[in-house]
């Protein structure tokens, strides 16, 4: 397969020819995506064309009827969430999934919680490490005894993600990280993002905002109707181009094209 991205580098991950299907619907159909550390990869797309499928399958949410996952070069078999996580693959849902009456804390360490060896909860322990994680995150953030329920969209974002980093994620999906939020907190998120990026983390960010995507990705993979459109890195096309890929398919000279891309007319 020819690479997405002129570069030596080995990618954080890669996703090749994956396809799977629910009762005779092809939701993913041979797509193949890959992903560089600090950079942000967009997937754009219509309702339904795939893009949450397809991340769901590197999560190990859904299983992949064909196709292979690389990290970091080598094959890896995942088959559930915990195997993802072992691989470094983080994914922050729409829901934030976040238990809205304990504090940031309490949110971080959910499931996983340090204990003393008493065998009772370590708050104290847990409480540093959150100020630790937050204040790379987050400096501005300082409401670490307010329940989450009170926090701002874009505060609660960053526990969400400060959760996924909290255990060396190198991979992080964020599905939909602004769509409930306003300008001000998208901003917000977008400051996280390049805060990640400056870590070496990869991000495969599923967006329907065109200016959020150019704001924030390194490129953009377009679907179709499960299909891959194209890959293009964002200096090299314009947001017509791109809404060009979404609504016709049609694949602009800056990008690579997919198995998706509308064939020219004879
Ligand atoms: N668990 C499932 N069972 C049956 N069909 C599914 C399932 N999950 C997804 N699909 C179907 O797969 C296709 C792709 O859906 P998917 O949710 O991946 O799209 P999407 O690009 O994330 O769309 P959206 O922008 O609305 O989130 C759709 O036709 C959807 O109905
Ligand atoms: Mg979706």
């Amino acid at each position: 397969m020819v690479p997405l991205a002129p570069t030596t580098e080995v990618p954080l991950v890669e996703m090749r020819d994956i396809s799977i299907a629910f009762g005779g619907i092809r939701a993913v159909d041979d797509a193949s995506i890959d992903l560089y550390p600090g950079e942000v990869v967009a997937l754009l797309g219509h309702n339904g064309a795939g893009k949450s499928t397809l991340i769901k399958i590197l999560s190990g949410a859904y299983k992949r009827d064909s196709g292979a996952i690389l990290v970091n070069g080598a094959e890896v078999a995942i088959n559930s969430p915990r195997d993802a996580k072992q691989y470094g693959i983080e994914t922050i849902y729409q829901t934030l999934a976040l238990a809205d009456n304990v504090d940031a804390a309490a949110n971080l360490f959910l499931g996983r919680e340090l204990m003393t060896s008493w065998g009772t909860l370590d708050d104290v322990a847990m409480e540093a490490e959150a100020r630790k994680v937050m204040g790379r995150l987050n400096p501005r953030f300082q409401r670490f005894k307010d329940p989450v329920a009170r926090l701002s969209g874009g505060q609660r974002q960053s526990v969400a993600i400060a959760r996924a980093i909290l255990f060396n994620a190198r991979i992080l999906i964020m599905d939909e990280p602004t769509a409930a939020l306003g300008p001000q907190e998208t901003a917000q998120v977008g400051e996280l993002v390049k805060q990640l990026k400056s870590e070496g983390i990869g991000i495969f960010l599923i967006s329907h905002d065109i200016h959020d995507v150019f704001d924030l990705a390194d490129r953009v993979c377009v679907m179709k109707n499960g299909q891959v459109v194209g890959t293009a890195k964002t200096t090299d096309v314009t947001q017509d181009e791109v809404l060009g890929m979404i609504i016709l398919g049609k694949c602009p000279p800056g990008a690579i094209p997919g198995p998706g891309a509308m064939k020219a007319a004879a």
